[in-house]
């Protein structure tokens, strides 16, 4: 079959990946320069929101902003052997330190990270002091190269706090040493932004009146239609296909996206895969077909899918038919009405697994929701329950609105 002369698929691939247009985030990233342009000691920021709604891939601009703006970034994806204390969550700042310190300046050839933890060994202190005073001298050094300042950036930030050992507080530390250099002196600028589900900004601020302060929120939500349309467009248009790309077929992969970037990217990746095999038309083309949705299925759900032991899963297919399915949130005690096969205080530690398998995370007190959008679904397809789940009624009564929902 004649193949059209197009190899690379502009959509995304993958999570984290730059989309080939970052829409719909125009005000966010106004908010970004003003705080980089009209510097406030005590500006940091924190985006929230659902996987899949664009948080990494915002990092990826806020950075490259900050860069042209003459700003030092520093930092990484906590998802990653996330700190589980203090001490690990210091060696993991002096390590990024070290590797940003490495592509902004080659000549020493040094080891970076052994210079810093040398610094951090022989300061007197706590970690918080430690890491103040080797921050300090870094961060003055970078002004005095003429940098505008540092932002200390870590994305799935919320990591910190749910993988913590008891009784230690990774996360508390790092906003306590960048408060200390901020009030310490505002010669040497620097600001914190930190990116995760929506418990970060909780985590943040309980019991800490004024870490409340020290943050500015910008939650992310899903695209607007506008944006999810031009989302998908865009990319298609860039090869000059979209006239043969109907218009029907179009509303239904934004519909079924929801909103959701992720899906933008996975349902606009597999249309432009059928068209370039069927030289160039999609027309006719149904859609969703089974094949899309089962490597829907095949795609990040998986991961997550494939750490969960049976008896997770059990129970994701009790809570999924257990829980009111209007609401987003739920609780140990409403799911027990609909499951009285189990006890609350079981239910509670259920939950409990499937949040530290990153399903589920606390959304208010006694509350979860899931962390992916779609995460019913793909895990009732699954399930093959298709007589207790419908897929498409699912689909219509969750309805892609301008409701602000994470
Ligand atoms: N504003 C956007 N417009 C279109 N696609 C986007 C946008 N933001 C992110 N994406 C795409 O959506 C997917 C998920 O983005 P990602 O940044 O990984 O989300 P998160 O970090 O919130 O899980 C990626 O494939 C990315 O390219
Ligand atoms: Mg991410």
């Amino acid at each position: 079959m004649h193949q059209l002369s197009v190899k690379e698929n502009p959509f995304s691939s993958r999570p984290g990946q730059y989309p080939p247009v970052l829409c719909g985030r125009d005000k966010e990233i106004e908010i970004w320069k003003q705080r980089l342009y009209h510097f406030d000691p005590s500006g940091n920021v924190v985006i929230t929101g659902l996987h899949g709604l664009g948080k990494t891939s915002f990092l990826q601009n806020m950075r490259s902003v900050a860069q042209k703006e003459g700003w030092f970034w520093v930092g990484s994806d906590l998802s990653h052997a996330p700190p589980q204390n203090e001490e690990a969550m210091a060696q993991r700042f002096l390590s990024d330190l070290a590797t940003s310190l490495k592509s902004f300046e080659e000549r020493s050839g040094g080891n970076y990270f052994e210079i810093l933890k040398n610094e951090y060994t022989q300061a007197p202190g706590l970690t918080v002091d430690k890491l103040k005073a080797v921050a300090q001298q870094i961060f003055t050094g970078l002004v005095e190269a003429n940098y505008k300042g540092t932002v200390v950036a870590y994305d799935e930030a919320h990591l910190l706090n749910d993988c913590a050992i008891p009784g230690d507080n990774p996360l508390g530390m790092l906003v306590e040493t960048i408060k200390a250099l901020q009030t310490a002196d505002t010669n040497r600028p620097v600001q914190l932004v930190l990116s995760g589900l929506p418990h970060l900004f909780n985590a943040l601020t309980s019991g800490q009146s004024y870490t409340e302060r020290m943050f500015h929120l910008i939650p992310f939500y899903r695209l607007s239609r506008e944006d999810s349309e031009k989302a998908l467009k865009i990319p298609f248009a860039h090869y000059q296909q979209l006239s043969r790309c109907p218009d029907g077929l179009l509303k239904n992969a934004v519909d079924w996206s929801e909103g959701y970037p992720c899906f933008i990217q996975f349902f606009g990746r597999e249309l432009f895969q059928i068209m370039k095999r069927k030289a160039g038309s999609l027309d006719q083309v149904q859609f969703p077909s089974n094949a899309i949705l089962d490597h829907l299925d095949g795609g990040s759900f998986s991961t997550r899918w494939n750490s969960l032991s049976k008896n997770d899963r059990s129970f994701l297919n009790t809570l999924i038919h257990a829980k009111q399915n209007e609401s987003l949130e739920f609780s140990a005690e409403e799911i027990s009405e609909n499951a009285k096969h189990l006890d609350v205080e079981e239910i509670q530690l259920k939950l409990k697994r499937l949040y530290r398998k990153s399903i589920i995370y606390p959304s208010s007190p006694g509350h979860y929701a899931f962390a992916a959008p779609k995460t019913e679904m793909m895990a009732a397809r699954r399930f093959e329950n298709p007589t207790k789940f419908n897929i498409l009624r699912w689909f219509k009564r969750n309805r892609m609105g301008p409701q602000k929902t994470a």
